[in-house]
């Protein structure tokens, strides 16, 4: 069986009613990144990133996975499938995906602030500003903010030095280290990026299908089904 790595990004999230970051009416239009998404910020202040996640995982609890999301679900009746995520929602563990890697943690999920230790579920609940976990630290999100390290970066990248065919999809690859995955690609492999917008340029040969997530993975899904 041929192997398809799938690097998503948000995206991939937005018809099922998802904000993206970096579009006109992005999450970053109305927070600062400095304030919410970095590790600097949790320790200046913990109980507005507490909320900032709350949020996230709150909007999580009736969002659905889309045609998209699905549709890379069901490559896996024909190819051996590893999806790598910059997301940190469920909708591809939701449409049925088997081998998934959150490169950038997961909203669902919590920790310790010492070392990410004790990870949890815990649904889609509120995080209490008091809250620990068994060993008396404070609890916080299961997130990789900037400024941490990525753990998951190696099974990414080892998955996509293994692949036949990358498809990128609903990502700016804007943020690095995850961005510079598609270079682990080797050279027989074929990499499609599907997004409505352009985005970075990438010094690859790339067959860019410039359509919403539904609709490109449903053109793609069709073209790598029927070879
Ligand atoms: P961005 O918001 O940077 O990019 C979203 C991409 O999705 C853009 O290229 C859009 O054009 C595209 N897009 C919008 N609607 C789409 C649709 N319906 N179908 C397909 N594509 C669509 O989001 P990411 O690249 O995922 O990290 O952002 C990467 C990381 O930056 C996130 O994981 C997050 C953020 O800061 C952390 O917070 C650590």
């Amino acid at each position: 069986m041929k192997k398809i790595a799938i690097l998503s990004g948000a995206g991939i999230s937005a018809e099922s009613g998802i904000k993206t970051f970096r579009d006109s009416d992005g999450l970053w239009e109305n927070y600062r990144v400095e304030e919410v998404a970095t590790i600097d910020a949790w320790y200046r202040n913990p109980d507005l990133m507490t909320d900032f996640y709350n949020a996230r995982r709150a909007e999580l609890e009736h969002a659905k996975p889309n045609d998209a999301h699905l549709l890379v679900a069901k490559l896996e009746e024909h190819f051996e499938v590893t999806v790598i995520t910059q997301n940190i929602d469920n909708l591809h563990e939701q449409a049925g995906s088997s081998n998934i890697i959150h490169l950038h943690g997961e909203a669902t999920k919590a920790c310790s602030e010492n070392g990410k230790r004790f990870v949890q579920d815990i649904g889609y609940r509120p995080i209490g500003y008091d809250e620990k976990t068994p060993d008396g630290a404070r609890m916080r999100p299961f997130i990789v903010w900037f400024g941490e390290d990525v753990p998951r970066l190696s099974d990414g990248a080892h998955a996509v030095e293994q692949c036949d065919i990358l498809i990128i999809i609903g990502t700016s690859l804007n943020v690095y280290p995850a961005a510079g995955l598609l270079y682990y690609a080797p050279s027989h492999c074929q990499i499609y990026v599907i997004d409505p917008k352009e985005v970075q340029p990438i010094s690859r040969d790339v067959h860019f299908i410039k359509k919403k997530a539904t609709e490109g993975m449903r053109e793609l899904y069709d073209m790598l089904c029927s070879q």
